[in-house]
């Protein structure tokens, strides 16, 4: 017999689903929105596995609401804020994410975010659309320079490496912090006072965790250059906003790039930084392109086929056991 899974959504770009109702007997969150904690709870009991989104809260309500059954929560996003991993080990339950498959395009948009920023591409473009672009003039819409900038990574996994192979091709020099990586032939590890003093651009590859929550606040931005940039692809909760939003008003740093927020997603309720010229802000598409959010749902489905057919997990959450069953931990 097949076994239940549940998907918090019935529509995902690729063949994923469609794979996964093959091996499994598949229960999608049928609503337009995103299902709210007791939907899912509902459509929860007896599934043998969970797909969920990056943003999908998945605790431990919604865990014992599947019940025994859970082997799998399986996320189609390379973060993992949004479980509760000490639930999942309690019960044995794997925990899967995506790394690989979204670090080239979401190194692709945070050098957008780059390039955007500091040549101040919105404003820029804001002015020729509302007809403001009346006379050639040379000190208008003056940005600063990407090559030969200093590129400071907080975070160099596979995202942060592909951001520095392309400052190569910049010119740039690539600095990195990043406690489990040391010097490669790309960037140099430094501390992270002497990363914020130095950089030009500061760019933020962290997942968010207790550790890294406002990880740049008022004293980071502080140190940082005025002429510096900041930007983020990793999660909102990693930059206090408030604080940056006081550094970018007050001209403390130049400018900021900002595919994540704090609160997520926005609605027509925005985030102050979304209004300010300095700021190029975009609704978390790090990872969208058609391609990879493909390859992103298949590597989910992968997961929760192997652990449900008593295989290891391809890709489980750094900690977490790639074969379901005895409690991890305690
Ligand atoms: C990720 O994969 O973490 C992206 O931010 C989408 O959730």
């Amino acid at each position: 017999m097949k076994k239940r899974v549940l998907a918090t959504r019935e529509n995902l770009p690729g063949r994923g689903l469609e794979r996964l109702s093959e091996g499994a007997e598949l229960v999608a969150w049928p609503g337009a929105g995103k299902p709210g904690p007791a939907d899912l709870a509902a459509l929860a009991p007896g599934v043998s596995g969970v797909l969920a989104l990056g943003n999908d809260p998945v605790d431990a309500a919604l865990m014992d609401a599947a019940g025994p059954s859970l082997r799998v929560v399986a996320l189609a996003s390379m973060g993992f804020d949004n479980v509760d991993r000490a639930a999942a080990a309690e019960r044995g339950i794997v925990v899967t994410h995506t790394p690989r498959v979204l670090a080239e395009t979401t190194a692709d948009l945070t050098f957008a975010l780059i390039l955007a920023a500091r040549r101040r591409l919105g404003a820029a473009g804001a002015s020729l659309a509302e007809g403001s672009w009346g006379l050639f003039r040379m000190h208008d819409y003056l940005g600063l320079d990407v090559h030969g900038a200093t590129l400071g990574l907080i975070g160099y996994g596979q995202i942060g490496r592909a951001v520095a192979r392309r400052a190569h091709g910049f010119g740039m020099r690539v600095i990195h912090h990043d406690p489990y990586a040391p010097d490669d032939d790309l960037s140099t590890s430094v501390g992270l006072a002497a990363l914020l003093a130095d950089a030009d651009i500061v760019s933020l590859h962290v997942p968010l965790t207790e550790e890294t929550r406002h990880l740049i606040s008022a004293r980071e931005l502080a140190a940082m250059k005025p002429t510096a940039t900041l930007v983020s692809t990793s999660r909102g909760g990693v930059v206090d906003e408030e604080a940056l939003l006081d550094a970018v008003r007050e001209g403390r740093v130049h400018s900021a790039g900002l595919d994540v927020f704090e609160r997520e997603p926005m609605g027509g309720e925005l985030s102050p930084l979304v209004a300010e010229p300095n700021v190029i802000a975009l609704p978390h598409i790090g990872s969208a392109t058609e391609a990879t959010r493909a390859a992103m749902v298949d590597l989910a489905v992968d997961n929760i086929l192997d652990v449900l057919a008593g295989r290891p997990a391809r890709t489980p959450l750094p900690g977490s056991t790639a074969v379901a069953g005895a409690p991890v931990g305690g």
